[in-house]
């Protein structure tokens, strides 16, 4: 949610901020803007829309310089317009701020300024950072002092980026909203992410909630706000240019798709023996879960899904699992105690009710742990532990390859859990035998899919209707939610017996039902299968060909037969496929989906 980009040091200023703006437009792509020192001061450009109209806003301009910063907005405080695009300026146009997160006390600050003469044009919350700033400059003993000054006012939650007249340098500031500068030779960078100059380096520093810092092009200096030295670690990212890229692909979510086997593999190395079916997780040896007796899964979104799977999973081996969307564990905490474990699911690591929901467990003394693809994320760094679930990074706004590499890792942390607390000697290896085997079998369906022509087929109909029972039933919300997402469609999910307690009085000739078999109750399926027939809904199976739900359909979405705790990721991936191919024939923009931001910072 809201990408900035800043660089110092670079010959190339203007064309490296759009490059990184372009990598980061899948956290926000309502308006776009830049700023450059240029030798005669800072020159701002903005547009509303998607970076490709800065793009042709900034062509033919010669823009040089040494420092800029950059913006791509979702918006939160004001519509999309030029006015309310980032950068924002003080009076003098010599202050120029991008921004992401929510100043909570901008009336409050904006009237203070407007008193004292500061002309606000914009509806937007950033802009009060400039004026403030401004404010405290002439009285102060150098640009950070005015910089720290400024920040020491503001509520809510920011990553801050600023450049001021005259002055080769970035000024930046964290709390709450992530922020990672980059270490190049002569060169420094500073991101919300990391895809945004991953082409240029790939050691990076990630700030910390509470810091400033000042880049030049020979120094990075951090400080808390007070101006106390700060040290933060060089890290080095295990992530390559090419993940960051479309390569072959017309989207980055088909790509994300077909990564799906890597993606897997990269899950489940040295964790996931094959010939055994033991499972060792890095970090929690034997031992590491004997106090914990239930455990709570909060996540938002496609990550929520992947948490309902997982408590299917889990509480089948007979722990007490319960699963909450973030936003609403916040406003009605779950009780808890000792033996709980509250376990953060989250792609990015920044979304902010996962976090508020992890914050709150923190503070009542819970155990937490962060499951997510991001090393150094906020949730990875607040919780008491992380397990990564080592997708690569993901781009396109619809989550796909992270679904199945948590499910994945979700999978191996379960066994940990029972390895810990239960006195089954059944370790599980048959599961664990076929996880190992999974990446082939997803390949296999990603070669023979008929999605295309099923989404053909189905591409007009009135509603889009997904039904599984246990694990599959996480899938139908999941593939209602990824149809709903890229193709505007009406699309819904639900468990298969709850079709008969109402949804089937929307069933008609022009709804077809998606119906996802695990091998596991699916003569039950079958029974609500031919419910919706009776109705002259057209069935479509996402089952092995021997499940008796494929006799009764009429269009077939075949998985390879495995185990039936693993069908729901094969079935998944056909149906990521069907939603592609749907969003694809509609024409729609596939990987910035309207209204919509991979990683959305706001509660
Ligand atoms: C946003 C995205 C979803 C994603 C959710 C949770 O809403 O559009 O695709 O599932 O955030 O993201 P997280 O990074 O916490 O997994």
């Amino acid at each position: 949610m809201c990408g900035i980009t800043g660089c110092v040091g670079r010959e190339q200023t203007t064309d490296d901020l759009l490059a990184g703006l372009r990598n980061l437009e899948y956290r926000g792509y309502d308006s776009a803007g830049l700023a450059v020192q240029n030798g005669e001061g800072v020159a701002v450009f903005k547009r509303s829309g998607e970076v490709s109209n800065l793009c042709e806003r900034v062509r033919g301009t010669h823009l040089t310089g040494a420092a800029g910063i950059g913006h791509t907005r979702w918006s939160t405080h004001g519509p999309p317009t030029d006015a309310n695009a980032h950068p924002h300026t003080d009076c003098q146009n010599q202050i120029a701020v991008v921004h992401n997160g929510i100043i909570e006390n901008h009336h409050e600050l904006r009237t203070e300024l407007r008193e004292r003469g500061h002309d606000i044009e914009s509806d937007t919350d950033t802009e009060v950072v400039p004026h403030l700033v401004a404010e405290f400059l002439p009285e102060a003993t150098s640009t950070e002092d005015a910089f720290r000054s400024a920040i020491a006012r503001l509520d809510g939650s920011y990553a801050i980026a600023m450049l001021v007249e005259g002055e080769d340098a970035i000024y930046a500031a964290r709390d709450g909203s992530p922020l990672v500068l980059g270490i190049d030779e002569g060169a420094h960078f500073l991101a919300s992410d990391v895809p945004a100059f991953l082409e240029f380096t790939d050691r990076v520093i990630y700030l910390e909630d509470g810091d400033v810092a000042k880049l030049t092009t020979d120094e990075i200096e951090i400080t808390d706000v007070d101006g106390n030295s700060v040290e933060r670690s060089v890290q080095t990212v295990d992530w390559v240019p090419e993940d960051a890229k479309k390569g072959e692909y017309d989207h980055f979510m088909h790509k994300e798709i077909h990564e799906q086997p890597t993606a897997l593999r990269q899950a489940i190395r040295g964790r996931v023996d094959p010939d055994t079916g033991e499972v060792t997780l890095e970090d929690f040896p034997e031992g590491s879960f004997e106090s914990i007796d239930t455990v709570q899964f909060v996540a938002c979104g496609t990550s929520y899904h992947a948490g309902l799977y997982a408590a299917e999973v889990l509480t089948e081996r007979g722990m007490r699992t319960t699963v909450h969307r973030a936003s609403e564990f916040v406003v009605n905490p779950p009780p808890a105690d000792d033996g709980t474990l509250v376990v953060g699911i989250t792609q990015s690591g920044e979304t902010a009710d996962t976090l508020a929901a992890l914050d709150d467990a923190i503070e009542r003394g819970i155990r937490t742990l962060a499951v997510t693809n991001v090393v150094g994320s906020t949730a990875a760094r607040t919780c008491d532990d992380a397990l990564f679930i080592r997708a690569g990074p993901e781009i396109g706004v619809a989550a796909t390859k992270t679904f199945s590499s948590q499910i994945a890792t979700l999978l191996c942390l379960i066994r940990a859990l029972v390895r810990d607390t239960m006195d089954s000697a059944d370790h599980d290896a048959e599961l664990f035998r076929a996880l190992h085997a999974l990446p082939n079998k997803v390949e296999h369906v990603l070669e023979t899919s008929r999605a295309q022509q099923v989404a053909h087929r189905y591409q007009t109909s009135e509603a889009h209707f997904f039904i599984g029972r246990h694990t599959a039933q996480a899938v139908a919300l999941e593939a209602a939610l990824k149809l709903k997402e890229i193709s505007y469609e009406h699309a819904e999910g639900f468990p298969a017996g709850e079709l008969k307690h109402g949804p089937l009085a929307l069933v008609t000739p022009e709804t077809p039902i998606f119906a996802i078999a695990t091998g596991r109750n699916d003569e039950k399926l079958r029974s609500n299968v031919e419910e919706a027939r009776a109705r002259k809904a057209p069935v479509v199976a996402v089952a092995a060909a021997d499940s008796p739900v494929s006799t009764v359909a009429d269009d077939h979405l075949t998985i390879p037969s495995t185990h039936p705790d693993l069908a729901g990721v094969l079935a998944n991936v056909q149906l990521q496929l069907l939603s592609y191919q749907v969003a694809s024939l509609l024409d729609r923009p596939i990987d910035k989906p309207r209204n919509l931001a991979k990683s959305v910072t706001v509660e």
